[in-house]
């Protein structure tokens, strides 16, 4: 039986997102900036890493007090070793309900039948652009759109579920938006485009850079109408549109422009063990050292309980206030905890 537990704004814990690694193959600028992230970078050593066996024991901690959804991410997820028998592993934690995991693509073609096989659910892949020209310049090291497109296929062809992300930046891939709506509707996949976020501290964030979403609806109706439909369910990060005339939606992810803190109910837990009560957190709660030192998981379960008890946070809620006076903050970077 799991319990309902709620955080200061009364808000329940419902989703996990598990970081499994801080590297990646990729090098967006808004992410890993590669004079940041070069090759003297200390990333993670593996012993610091949380094993599978402990990622599967705090997933059931966490079912317990209520979390159904598991996202895995990264950095890149599939950087990390034998990635599959984790989602063996998870898939059998009594409670969880879904499966996602978010990935660059690119090494999907390779990973996506064994991920199916594993009890993977669904896929969210990141594609900012479909020329090749900008997206090597995005991605940071000239991998090609038909890399992350063979990616797609192929978790198509495991029967995987799939949904597109596209951060958008005015100055970067503006003009990459009809073409990616038109390609994506024709597809029958849906594109969800996310406004530029300020996450982390080395990604050069500028409101000028945002595209809000209102601006993205407009700009795509003019050629196919849009309506607003009603959200999949509670606490839906993506506003969701249709097409008036005919198949396919869209989602809006607009965590400048609307924030959606008050009913956010993710958690975030990073690849060495820390839990974060928000993506724009400068601190997060170690779970690494209890596992380690042989607490139970009662202890653990009570420790999990009084940090998400005393949650507060709603960056993007505060920032949409504050903005542009914003006080800059030390927060943790994307990549260490994922999207
Ligand atoms: P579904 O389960 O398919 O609805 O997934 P989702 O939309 O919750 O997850 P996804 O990882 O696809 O989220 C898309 C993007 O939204 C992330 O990569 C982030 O950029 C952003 N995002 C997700 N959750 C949050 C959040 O809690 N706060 C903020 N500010 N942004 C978020
Ligand atoms: N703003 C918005 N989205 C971002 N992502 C990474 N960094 C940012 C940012 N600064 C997206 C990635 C991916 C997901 C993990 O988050 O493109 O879709
Ligand atoms: Fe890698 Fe995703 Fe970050 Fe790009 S946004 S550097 S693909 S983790
Ligand atoms: Fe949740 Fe923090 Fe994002 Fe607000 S900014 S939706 S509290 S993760």
């Amino acid at each position: 039986m799991s319990e309902q537990m709620l955080d200061l704004h009364k808000r329940p814990l419902r989703d996990i997102r598990i970081s499994v690694t801080d590297k990646c193959n990729f090098r967006c600028q808004y992410c890993m900036p590669a004079e940041i992230f070069g090759p003297d970078y200390p990333f993670l050593p593996q012993n610091k890493l949380l094993t599978f066996e402990e990622i599967t024991r705090l997933t059931g901690i966490f079912t317990a007090l209520g979390v159904g959804k598991i996202r895995i991410t990264g950095g890149e997820p599939l950087m990390r070793r034998d990635l599959p028998e984790l989602i063996r592993m998870l898939r059998q934690v009594d409670g969880v309900q879904d499966i996602a995991m978010t990935t660059n693509g690119s090494l999907l073609a390779k990973h996506a039948e064994a991920l199916k096989a594993a009890g993977l659910d669904r896929v969210t892949v990141s594609l900012d652009s479909l020329d090749d020209e900008r997206f090597g310049k995005i991605n940071g090291r000239g991998y090609k759109v038909a890399d992350v497109l063979n990616g797609i296929e192929a978790a198509e062809q495991a029967g995987l579920g799939i949904k597109i992300n596209m951060v958008v930046q005015r100055d970067v891939n503006v003009d990459d938006i009809l073409p990616m709506a038109r390609f994506f509707r024709e597809q029958g996949h849906i594109l969800r485009f996310i406004e530029f976020m300020d996450v982390g501290n080395t990604n050069g964030w500028k409101l000028d850079q945002v595209v809000p979403s209102q601006e993205i609806v407009d700009m795509i109706s003019q050629e196919m109408p849009l309506e607003p439909i009603n959200p999949n369910y509670y606490g839906e990060v993506a506003s969701r549109y249709r097409y008036v005339d005919g198949d396919g939606e869209i989602g809006l992810i607009s965590s400048v422009t609307q924030a959606f803190c008050s009913t956010c109910t993710r958690a975030r837990l990073s690849a060495e063990g820390k839990m974060y009560n928000c993506l724009f957190a400068s601190t997060g709660f170690d779970l690494r050292e209890p596992l380690r030192e042989g607490q139970s998981d009662e202890q653990i379960r009570q420790l999990i309980h009084a940090y998400w008890g005393q949650r507060d946070d709603r960056y993007s809620e505060v920032r949409l206030l504050q903005t542009p006076g914003l006080e800059p903050r030390d927060k943790v970077e994307m990549s260490h905890i994922g999207g």
